[in-house]
């Protein structure tokens, strides 16, 4: 009720406004101790990636990107928050306008690129606050950085977050970092993710702990990359697969307000296409890597139907915008009806 109250006023605001002042009014009450215990619902724990998650429900990447917001989020009910994109160095990202909502869909479309503080702001952040769910930490590269050099921005970031995070996702499926996502092809991608994991090995040998890496990946896949991607992320070691990021597609809003703007296209159209590419790859992964489901979920249901296809996890963030936090107590609530086989 309060929450349609403000969306009035922030849906008469420009999006990126609004998402600053939701989230600047939601620390504030985490401040006051207004958003403690908010959250009603017990969660069944779960344990995947080598990690005990409090609950299956968490914040997806880019609600959060400099760590500035994620105890107060936790608040809410949240069992993980996945921070970031963030970067070597700090960017601006692109010129705005560049965050348009497509509310007769419940949909978002956004070309960002990587606005963010840089990652010496993100660890600051994240060392001087103590978060009781698990932290992913999400990590990328800058938009001037040449692809050949990629593999630096995301090793650099790697060494940054490692001692402060609850696992690292790699990004490589965002489509406003200009052939970010040429990185999902098989050569770059055993490139890649080979130099993350010899590192990798340093690091857990440096800190005593070994840090999961989950790879996250594009709706925009051919059957085929998928099988490829499968093989070479299990390969190396890696600890889960996120499916997945915005589509370039605009199957479903086609003729609406904003549907030309380029970028990437977020919320309910968003989820058969997710849906679809989590199914594949379940039946690609080995059974025991972790699979995070993540685009278009508007309710309980929606969380439901994902760990159905074999998600161990669900993430969220355009379901917020349009639902708010409520929307965490009823994923919850529908996962705990669930039947455990
Ligand atoms: C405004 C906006 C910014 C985003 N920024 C990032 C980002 O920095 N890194 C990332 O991996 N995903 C980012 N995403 C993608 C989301 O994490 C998620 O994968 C996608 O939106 C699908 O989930 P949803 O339908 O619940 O929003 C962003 C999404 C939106 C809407």
């Amino acid at each position: 009720m309060f929450y349609r109250l403000a969306q009035k006023v922030l849906f008469a605001t420009d999006p990126e406004q609004a998402h600053l002042l939701a989230l600047q009014s939601l620390r504030l009450a985490h401040t006051l101790g207004a958003t403690r215990r908010r959250c009603a619902v017990p969660g069944r724990p779960v344990h995947c990636m080598g990690l005990e998650f409090p609950n299956a429900v968490g914040v997806a990447a880019g609600l959060d990107k400099n760590a500035e917001y994620f105890e107060a989020l936790g608040d809410l009910g949240f069992g993980f928050v996945e921070v970031g994109t963030i970067t070597p160095r700090p960017q601006p990202g692109n010129p705005r306008p560049r965050v348009f909502r497509l509310p007769e869909k419940q949909a978002l479309i956004n070309r960002l690129g990587f606005n963010n503080k840089g990652v010496d702001f993100l660890v600051q952040r994240v060392r001087e606050h103590r978060f009781k769910g698990i932290l992913g930490i999400n990590i990328g590269k800058n938009a001037d950085t040449p692809m050949e050099r990629a593999a630096e921005d995301y090793l650099h970031c790697l060494e940054k977050v490692y001692p402060w995070a609850g696992y690292i996702t790699v990004n490589i499926s965002s489509p406003n970092t200009r052939d970010l996502r040429s990185l999902q092809a098989v050569a770059a991608l055993e490139d890649l993710l080979g130099q993350l994991e010899q590192r990798r090995v340093l690091l857990t040998r440096e800190h005593g702990r070994r840090v999961p890496i989950a790879v996250k990946v594009a709706p925009d896949l051919q059957p085929a990359e998928i099988a490829d991607i499968a093989r070479v992320v299990a390969s190396n070691r890696m600890d889960a697969v996120i499916a997945t990021n915005t589509t370039i597609d605009r199957e479903g809003v086609a003729g609406l307000p904003h549907a030309g703007e380029s970028g990437g296209l977020s919320g309910r159209p968003l989820k058969p296409k997710a849906d679809h590419i989590l199914q594949a790859f379940r039946q690609q992964l080995p059974a025991t890597m972790a699979l995070v489901g993540v685009g278009g979920i508007t309710c309980g249901q929606d969380a439901v139907n994902k760990l159905q296809l074999g998600a161990n996890l669900v993430q969220f963030y355009t379901g917020m915008i349009y639902q708010g936090p409520g929307l965490v107590e009823d994923c919850l609530k529908a996962i705990n009806g669930m039947s455990v086989e």
